[in-house]
């Protein structure tokens, strides 16, 4: 993106031009890596543009904020109206809006600060680079890291903090030669990759591993309320590295990218899509693209057409 074509952001209640939303290198938020985020997607319909569940991710904002002990200098509604005037300001379309919450106070020794986060809202437009919308069958390992254990920090938290160990299982499958890396916790059951949930289907029942040691993904919510509409059989429940490696179908998800079936697991070649993944992509499909109307409950309105 040109410089002056990169779209505005808002910081604290003020509307910037995007080279002037900065923060301090020695801010708490990068010198100790405290910053919190969410991500979800803006799509578009005759009508205007709508967020995906944005109420939900506002609510995982403030959880996560909860979980650290932290509080930001807005309420939840405050952020979702600055939300929808940053989309209508930046005239935003399909695309992405991503909140940070930070301390962007320069914190040299202090560790605990008592000051509420500073809050900035990016509406980043869809891209090549995003890829949003273009599910490709792709390829997973199991990572040689584990997951973080619940009990050193809260997994349920998007805490940028907590990205390092998604970087590293990242960095471990790409270097290796896969896609995605999918990880293992310490407890022996698989947890999930490093932004995304994981879902296998065995004998037509659809399976996923339960919340408290994983992210409490929007996406992977949003497929299990899909699928029970459907009539397809759903497990929450306790994966092992076997059931991967003897599922019939397997997929992830995520906000950017919705639902990716993998192609090859480790050495093992899978069709992808499979049946039940491609029943659940159609739908998930129709309803990002407003045919399906059954969950525009899901939607909250951002710009009407035209304005
Ligand atoms: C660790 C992790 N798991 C799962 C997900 C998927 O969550 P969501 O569907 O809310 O994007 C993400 C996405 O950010 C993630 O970072």
């Amino acid at each position: 993106m040109m410089e002056t074509t990169k779209p505005k952001v808002w910081i604290n209640n003020q509307i910037v031009p995007w080279k002037e939303a900065h923060v301090p290198i020695l801010s708490h938020g990068l010198s100790r890596g405290s910053a919190i985020f969410e991500a979800f997607g803006i799509h578009e319909d005759p009508e205007g543009t709508a967020a995906f569940r944005m109420d939900m991710h506002l609510e995982r904002l403030m959880q996560t904020a909860k979980l650290l002990g932290m509080q930001l200098k807005y309420s939840t509604k405050e952020i979702a109206d600055a939300v929808a005037t940053l989309a209508s300001v930046n005239k935003s379309g399909r695309g992405l809006v991503k909140i940070m919450a930070y301390w962007g106070e320069e914190a040299i020794i202090n560790l605990v600060l008592r000051s509420k986060l500073d809050v900035a809202i990016f509406t980043i437009p869809a891209s090549e680079e995003l890829s949003l919308d273009q599910a490709k069958p792709i390829s997973v390992c199991f990572s040689r890291w584990r997951k973080l254990h619940p009990e050193t920090v809260p997994v349920e938290a998007k805490a940028c903090a907590n990205y390092l160990n998604g970087y590293l299982i990242r960095k471990d499958a790409n270097d290796r030669g896969f896609d995605i890396g999918v990880v293992v916790g310490t407890d022996g059951f698989v947890a999930e990759g490093s932004i995304e949930s994981m879902f296998i289907v065995k004998d037509g029942i659809l399976k996923t591993p339960c919340l408290g040691r994983i992210l409490k993904s929007v996406t992977r919510n949003s497929i299990l309320h899909l699928a029970k509409d459907e009539g397809i059989a759903v497990e929450e429940t306790s994966l092992q590295k076997d059931d991967i490696y003897s599922a019939d179908e397997i997929f992830t998800c995520h906000t950017g990218i919705k639902i990716s079936p993998v192609k090859l697991f480790e050495d093992r070649e899978l069709a992808a899509p499979g049946p039940v993944t491609a029943r659940l992509s159609q739908i998930m499909d129709d309803v990002l693209t407003f045919k399906n109307k059954k969950y525009s409950h899901w939607f909250q309105k951002l710009c009407l057409a035209g304005i």
